[in-house]
């Protein structure tokens, strides 16, 4: 009779051995209280809880075994396996809660300490709005036109008939660039964008259509409403068959562009040495549309309740300046206007003050954000 093999003695299976199993658990008990780090965990999770962790090879050996002995076997590996991943859990959330305590020393931000950023800049509101009344007239068919700021007296004056005497020549409005040793250079910072119309005539083919946007100097005294450095658009037109009707519709279609629809325009008889006949161009308040004016229950402060706002001056171009710059006065007539850009945005956007424009307050600058 063959007997059962029931002598079969599972601690002779090494891997088995109660001793064996123990020294495994022991092993991985104490490699997983030395991780040091997750990672390191990581590592010995896999060494000792993994598939081919010793005691995982250990339990796959009590399939072989007899059925008697595979319960007690199984208990010890079992119980062995399930102290390690238990070993292995806790010590994950303890080395995950000392990482998180860390993250939180080491990547706090200090919301109090002091702003030492650059302040973001933003461009100046009379560039903004030089930009915005070129852009009507570029979108009539002009061209943007550039000249010198430090300007021949030539171009700023003889060219557009002021005479030598003329007042606007004198010490009282014009700044003088001194030459070597104080003699006359000829040169001044240019008193208006205006040279700029004889410059683009001997510049340009026939016909001209340009605006200038540019910065002007005069001798005057900072204050409320005056700058010794300014800004205007200069505009010119020569062409066959013009007449001061199209500088009318020009004028318009900027007003209304710019400030709103329907507003009316009127040009008010006036002098400039190289317009003739010359005006001041005026728009109505764009506030109160002259119902201010004899209405003391409403006054107006935009527009002094006098229902009219004066934006610049303008007239048919001298045939004089025409001549200085070569144009032929029996083929080409022009008209050119000239508006002031601290006065538009003034109006445009309520500033009352010149000192807001020129201090270079970024407050200033930034309330009109980063319009392009
Ligand atoms: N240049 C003039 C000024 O600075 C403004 C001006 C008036 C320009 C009439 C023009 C014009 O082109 O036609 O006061």
């Amino acid at each position: 009779m063959s007997a059962p093999n029931n002598s079969y003695d599972p601690v002779e299976v090494s891997a088995l051995h109660p001793d064996e199993v123990e020294r495994m658990r022991t092993e991985a008990l104490d490699a997983i209280a030395k991780a040091a780090g997750l990672e390191e965990l990581k590592e010995v999770r896999i060494a000792h809880a993994g598939d081919r962790s010793p005691l995982a090879l250990a339990n796959r050996e009590i399939g072989a075994l007899p059925p008697a002995a595979k319960a007690e076997a199984g208990k010890r590996v079992g119980g062995a396996r399930r102290a390690v991943s238990e070993a292995v859990k806790a010590r994950q959330s303890q080395l995950e809660d000392e990482r998180d305590a860390r993250v939180l020393v080491e990547e706090a931000v200090d919301v109090t300490l002091p702003f030492d950023r650059i302040p973001r800049g933003a461009r100046h509101p009379l560039t903004t709005v030089a930009e915005r009344m070129a852009d009507i007239f570029v979108g009539m068919g002009f061209e943007v036109a550039e000249g010198p700021e430090v300007e021949a007296e030539w171009y700023n004056f003889d060219a557009l008939n002021f005479l030598p005497d003329h007042p606007a020549r004198t010490m009282q409005d014009t700044f003088f660039v001194a030459g070597p040793d104080g003699a006359e250079s000829g040169l001044v910072l240019r008193t208006h964008t205006s040279p700029v119309q004889v410059r683009s005539m001997l510049d340009r083919e026939l016909p001209v259509y340009v605006v200038v946007p540019g910065r002007t100097f005069r001798t005057d005294e900072l204050d409320a409403t005056h700058s010794p450095v300014f800004h205007q658009l200069e505009g010119l037109v020569v062409d066959e068959g013009i007449t001061l009707a199209h500088l009318r519709g020009a004028i318009q279609v900027f007003v209304e562009r710019m400030f709103g629809e329907g507003l009316r325009t009127r040009m008010r008889p006036s002098y400039f040495p190289f317009t003739e006949p010359s005006a001041e161009v005026d728009m109505e308040c764009f506030v109160c549309r002259g119902a201010s004016v004899g209405n003391p229950d409403a006054p107006c402060r935009t527009c002094s309740s006098e229902g009219w706002i004066e934006i610049g001056g303008c007239g048919v171009v001298n045939p004089r300046v025409l001549t200085a710059a070569g144009v032929d006065t029996e083929r080409y007539s022009g008209w050119a206007f000239g508006l002031g850009i601290e006065r538009t945005l003034m109006f445009a956007h309520g500033v009352k003050d010149m000192h807001d424009m020129v201090e270079g307050d970024i407050r200033f600058t930034a309330a009109f954000g980063m319009e392009m």
